[in-house]
């Protein structure tokens, strides 16, 4: 574990700040990729101003570069919102880390000489993946441990991608998880200590937060992935936020979400991957909350990139209180996005752009029959 203050609740609350697919990468001088490398500075120093969170957590697919001269530079770009309020920051790594060519070991490393407010360490280094930790958080007074956040990476692409294209959790990830919980468990004289759990690729229960569209929905659904993919989904009653496309899950359902439950100790779990999505809801006692991208060189819809913030209580810590925050909402202005995605959603420009398709078609029939109208009348 590195050596830093601990991390506190301050005047009764603690508020995280996720900021989820960044994809940043090292630009060339010039390159159209400033702008939106600037876009997303500005959202993140307004949220960070305006949010004051204690914690940042980068949920993944955060930066790459070839070199580490460049991946230097990229760190430094994507934490300097973050470093500039002195804010502690952590990370996980998602599956585009690894198209970095530094190493994930390399790449902490490398965060924590950029940042030295920098949380995320590798616990065992043996465990599959990289930055799986746990950092324990104490209450105002600083005298006790009151919650407790899990960093577990979600590893990459499945090496079998028959059975599934991502990767999951791996057991020995799982079986780290249920000791460590465990072991806190004791040491907190029996009760588990409630905790948050930090992921980028989410669980496959994330589909137990949607149910399939009816007939007349389908314009507004979204199809599933992989082996949800023969249906179209929407939001269930009662999920809040955004469903803008099939939750990329692992087709292998890791067991995480049992483990969760069979420990006692996660409250919610918060996950990047899908840059679309920003829904939140509660299954089966759990929250599960997605973060959009606050990035503007992923895909993405535009003004809707933002951050979610997670506010908790000392008091009553399990009401786990979190919203997004979009790009527009801080009254900023892009100058990356063009007008049509400035002002609408992807699915909207999608709709729009078939409903074109199918009148552009519609107005050809028509001319088509026409004109072959005009030339039999003509014949005749
Ligand atoms: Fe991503």
């Amino acid at each position: 574990m590195r050596n830093l203050p601990p991390l506190k609740f301050k005047n009764g609350k603690f508020k995280i700040m996720v900021v989820g697919d960044l994809h940043e990468s090292y630009d060339t001088k010039g390159s159209g990729n400033q702008i939106k490398s600037a876009d997303m500075t500005k959202l993140m120093v307004r949220a960070v101003s305006e949010l004051k969170p204690d914690l940042v957590v980068f949920a993944g697919d955060n930066g790459k570069a070839d070199d580490e001269a460049k991946m230097r530079a990229v760190i430094s770009k994507i934490t300097y919102p973050v470093s500039a309020n002195d804010v502690p920051l952590a990370i996980v790594f998602g599956n585009h880390d690894r198209e970095c060519e530094i190493s994930l070991e390399r790449q902490l490393e490398l965060y924590a000489q950029e940042y030295e407010n920098f949380y995320t360490y590798d616990a065992v280094p043996e465990l599959t993946g990289c930055g799986n930790c746990n950092l324990l958080v104490k209450d105002s007074k600083g005298e006790k441990d009151i919650l407790n956040l899990w960093l577990v990476d979600s590893n990459n692409l499945a090496q079998d991608r028959e059975i599934s294209y991502y990767d999951w959790v791996h057991d020995d990830q799982i079986k780290w998880y249920k000791e460590t919980a465990n072991k806190l468990k004791e040491q907190n004289g029996g009760k588990v200590i409630p905790a948050l759990w930090f992921m980028h690729i989410p669980v496959c229960e994330e589909y137990k937060l949607l149910r399939k569209a009816r007939f007349y929905e389908l314009p507004d659904s979204v199809k599933g992935h992989g082996d949800w993919s023969s249906n179209n989904y929407v939001l269930a009653q009662g999920v809040e936020g955004y469903l803008g496309e099939g939750p990329c899950c692992s087709c292998i359902n890791s067991g995480v979400f049992d483990a969760w439950k069979e420990t006692g100790d996660v409250m919610g779990a918060f996950f990047g991957h899908d840059h679309m999505n920003d829904f939140a809801g509660y299954y089966d006692g759990i929250l599960l909350a997605q973060c959009k991208t606050a990035g503007f060189k992923p895909y993405t819809d535009g003004c809707r990139s933002g951050v979610r913030l997670i506010t908790l209580d000392e008091n009553n810590i399990e009401d786990i209180q979190t919203r997004m925050y979009h790009f527009k909402q801080f009254g900023l202005k892009s100058e990356s996005l063009g007008p049509v995605q400035r002002n609408f959603t992807d699915r909207q420009v999608m709709k729009i752009k078939a409903a074109s398709w199918i009148a552009g078609g519609l107005t050809a029939t028509i001319t088509a029959a026409k004109v072959a109208k005009k030339l039999k009348q003509k014949k005749n």
